[in-house]
């Protein structure tokens, strides 16, 4: 684990962790964590559950190393994993606390105020929560300062980005920790604000709830909307944020097709007011050196010149990955 980012002055950054509720999310999290160096206690709603955890990450870890995703010296990480007989025994000497049970606010409820009590006074207390709001989570504890939503995506050991989202009681220092050991981890945090569905997943479902009208509309069938998501606008999305892609487009043109969108498809659909006033401000993306991004000459320049290079580069690998058989579409089925 790299620790250059620990903050002269402030805790050091968590090396053991708890995670507490070991399915889906918090086994690949407690993966995560192992791979990295941390010392990590699983516990699950049984001691047997917790030991059938730890077994399910022995055979994970080999998978991986059979994929050749991870190289022999993981199982090394298995040392540094033990099952533990519940949340006190669980909590009790660690710098972390992940809560990834079920998302039902009873249960969390429990878990948290639990987790409270029996945790050392400077650990941090992390919930994988994908939409309850923090602030209801944190009414379960009575050190609420030390607690934040720490949101992680399927599959917690690949997927980098993760959300990090106070409550109005969060410590800063423990955001500013939190964002620290995640980045050491080799994740990339985000602060966001604790919204409904957070900023990922507002944009996730909104995206799936217009995929979903396209095809009820009788625009494509639900293949080809996959077709133009991923080899459309998503190719751009490993490199670049909406933000930067509106940029680069023309925030002049995307107010034109918001007037065609709103035109067509009625109330909700009309140019947002923020992006009216950045191209009424003559700020049209990079073309003006100004958008949403302020750009000079040279980095717009570069700018442009990296980003064909990555899509090059992205091209370049997907024709290496693509799978000699794609999965079949119903045109296809139709068609044999
Ligand atoms: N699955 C996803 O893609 C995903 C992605 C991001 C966030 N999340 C969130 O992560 C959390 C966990 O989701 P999941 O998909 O891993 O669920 P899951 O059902 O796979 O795992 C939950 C685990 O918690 C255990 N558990 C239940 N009650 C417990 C208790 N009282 N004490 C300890 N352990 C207990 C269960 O036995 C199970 O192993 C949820 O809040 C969910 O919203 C899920």
């Amino acid at each position: 684990m790299k620790t250059a980012t620990e903050a002269p002055g402030q805790a050091p950054l968590p090396r053991s962790a708890a995670v507490i509720g070991v399915g889906t999310m918090g086994l690949g999290v407690a993966e995560c964590f192992a791979l990295a160096g941390i010392n990590v206690r699983l516990t699950d709603a049984s001691y047997d559950l917790s030991c059938l955890a730890f077994e399910r990450l022995r055979q994970r870890i080999r998978g991986h190393i059979d994929a050749g995703l991870l190289d022999e010296s993981a199982v090394e990480a298995l040392k540094r994993v033990k099952p533990a007989d519940g949340i006190p025994a669980a909590v009790a000497d660690v710098d972390l606390i992940f809560e990834a049970v079920p998302e039902r606010v009873e249960i969390k409820g429990d878990v948290l105020a639990e987790c409270d009590a029996t945790a050392p006074p400077d650990a941090i207390i992390a919930s994988n929560t994908s939409s309850l709001p923090i602030d209801e989570l944190a009414a379960f504890l009575r050190r609420k300062d030390r607690f934040l939503g720490m949101h992680w995506f399927n599959p917690p050991e690949w997927i980098p980005g993760v959300e990090v989202i106070p409550s109005s009681r969060t410590d800063p220092a423990v955001i500013a920790r939190t964002r620290a050991f995640l980045a050491a981890i080799g994740k990339r945090p985000a602060t966001v604000g604790s919204g409904p569905g957070f900023v990922a997943n507002r944009i996730q479902f909104a995206l799936f709830r217009e995929a979903v009208a396209c095809v009820e509309a009788g625009l494509a069938t639900p293949q080809e909307v996959d077709e133009v998501v991923r080899s459309c606008f998503g190719f751009r999305l490993p490199f670049y944020g909406p933000f930067q892609i509106a940029d680069m487009a023309g925030l002049d043109v995307y107010e034109n097709i918001f007037e065609v969108l709103e035109r067509g498809l009625g109330a909700g659909w009309e140019a947002p007011r923020k992006l009216r006033d950045v191209v009424a401000e003559g700020r049209h993306g990079s073309k003006t050196l100004a958008g949403f991004y302020d750009y000079s000459v040279d980095e717009r320049d570069n700018l442009l010149l990296e980003r064909d290079q990555r899509y090059a580069a992205l091209h370049e690998l997907l024709i290496g990955l693509t799978p000699a058989r794609e999965p079949r579409s119903e045109a296809a089925d139709e068609r044999d």
